[in-house]
């Protein structure tokens, strides 16, 4: 008897952004055939009885094999980035193609992409990291990159060698609008920060907890505004990565309230962390150094409260792997000052892990009841609208077969040892997790099964992303750019 799925995930219950249900889900030549009850057999069952059918997750911000501001390559190649998300239940990442001063954007592409063609086992994309605004970058690489799917740029407000200052800022956010591409922004005050970073430094107040300290907490609101102002005289779309204040969401709240195509990101270490877990002794803190820094428990409301009203509209992991040693975090030798040490932690693995326990086994009240429902939109439809990913993010018929199958009572406490980057350690260690996820599906084929990898490097494919205006979580089209809104920039 001929079959005509290929796989049938069978008895489990189907999240969406929308709501959940018992249904089976069909696969067929790496799609979602069918979601429904009484579907005829597969080539292959899987029985998914007590288990949550959910969307892989999408992780659009991680640094993957990158050097960084400061000139050092991260812990993590393709390969052990994209296993580590996968075991955490992702099918998707976008990384990033950075660019460095007096680098050719054209050429950084190239060698990413080599990179994540050998290495990457799940789909990715990249977003060009531009940091060496010239003519050429600007009028002729971009243009040119974004057309061939490399549809959002990231740029820096700070690190003093790969800063984007007001007048390039305009440049690039004319470029984007021109060629419908989405710009992504590291938003902070650099003149703050490194003020307070060298008078800390003077006084000697050198240990990493001061890293907390360093980046006053009104940097963020403030390069939000300016932000904010500059797409809002091009009518250009924004995103803000990894908000971190109550601030800094407010400036958010007020842009959208006024109708601006300001969207924003926060991460895990902004939800569930605080600057008080720098508070180590030595330089262990070192280990929870990212920028901008966790805050207060009391911004974590906040943020909470900013992804549940929609102010915030992703969380995704800014995985940055320094390793604690002299390759990574050390790297300045063994005494370094809080200014000499990498910014970035890992968190490919446990970004799903740590919401799903918050969103649906713990129920954040923010959500009332609809934790699942959220979880689903924040990981995973809500970044494939965001960031154009064609048939990513749901599990609808014609979708590819992307599916993490969880099982929601599976208890786990994360420890260094049981991660799967090459960061080799983990901020989050010692905490317990309920919802694990326990099969991988990428494009119908199982990548992680029985605690085991099963995809082969190089088996993630590259997503090209046209360029063009993201849909609201919701499917109402964001922006409608002719004509322009704005009068100042009908005349560029
Ligand atoms: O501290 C962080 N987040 N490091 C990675 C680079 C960045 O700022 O996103
Ligand atoms: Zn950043
Ligand atoms: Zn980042």
């Amino acid at each position: 008897m001929t079959t005509s799925y290929d796989l049938v995930i069978r008895g489990g219950t189907v999240g969406s952004a929308t709501g959940s249900f018992a249904a089976n889900v069909a696969v067929k030549d790496g799609r979602i055939a069918a979601v429904g009850q009484g579907l005829p057999a597969g080539a292959r069952e899987i029985d998914a009885t007590g288990k949550l059918v959910l969307p892989g997750g999408i992780d659009t911000h991680a640094h993957v094999e990158q050097v960084s501001a400061g000139g050092l390559l991260n812990a993590d190649t393709f390969e052990s980035a994209t296993t580590s998300a996968a075991f955490g239940g992702n099918t998707t990442l976008i990384s990033f193609a950075a660019q460095h001063r007096g680098s050719d954007l054209r050429k950084v592409v190239d060698d990413y992409a080599a990179l994540a063609k050998r290495g990457a086992l799940i789909d990715y994309a990249f977003h060009l990291i531009v940091a060496n605004p010239d003519a050429k970058t600007i009028q002729t690489d971009l243009p040119a990159l974004i057309g061939e799917g490399h549809a959002s740029i990231k740029i820096f407000m700070t690190y003093d060698l790969i800063k984007i200052d007001d007048e390039p800022l305009l440049d690039l956010l004319l470029t984007a609008r021109k060629n419908r591409a989405l710009v992504c922004v590291h938003a902070e005050n650099h003149g703050m920060i490194a003020w307070m970073g060298k008078k800390l430094v003077e006084k000697g107040y050198v240990a990493p907890k001061y890293h907390a300290i360093s980046h006053p907490r009104g940097s963020e609101p403030e390069a939000f505004n300016r932000l904010i102002t500059a797409a809002e005289l091009l009518d250009q779309p924004i995103m803000i990565f990894h908000v971190s204040t109550a601030e800094g969401a407010a400036v958010i709240r007020q842009a959208r309230g006024r109708g601006l195509k300001v969207f924003a990101e926060t991460c895990p270490q902004y939800l569930f962390l605080t600057k008080q877990d720098l508070d180590k002794p030595g330089l262990e803190g070192a280990k929870w150094m990212c920028s901008p820094p966790p805050r207060e428990a009391a911004d974590q409301d906040a943020l909470w409260q900013a992804l549940a009203l929609g102010d915030i509209q992703t969380v995704s992991s800014d995985h940055a792997p320094y390793r604690f040693d002299e390759t990574g975090k050390l790297s300045a030798g063994p005494n370094p000052n809080f200014k000499q040490i990498a910014n970035g932690l890992p968190g490919l693995e446990v970004r799903l892990p740590l919401l799903f326990d918050a969103l649906v086994s713990k129920g954040r009240p923010e959500f009332a009841g609809r934790g699942l429902e959220a979880f689903v939109e924040l990981t995973a439809t809500a970044p494939a609208s965001l960031y154009n990913l064609p048939n990513k993010g749901a599990l609808l018929p014609g979708y590819d077969a992307d599916i993490a199958i969880w099982d929601p009572q599976k208890t786990v406490t994360i420890t260094d040892e049981a991660m799967h980057d090459l960061t080799g350690f983990t901020p989050f260690a010692g905490r317990s997790v309920t919802g694990w996820p326990e099969r991988v599906i990428r494009r119908g084929e199982e990548i992680v099964a029985d605690g085991a990898v099963k995809a082969s490097p190089g088996s993630g494919r590259w997503l090209g992303r046209k360029g063009g205006w993201a849909a609201e979580p919701t499917g109402r089209l964001v922006a409608d750019m002719d004509p322009a809104t704005n009068f100042g920039a009908k005349l560029l």
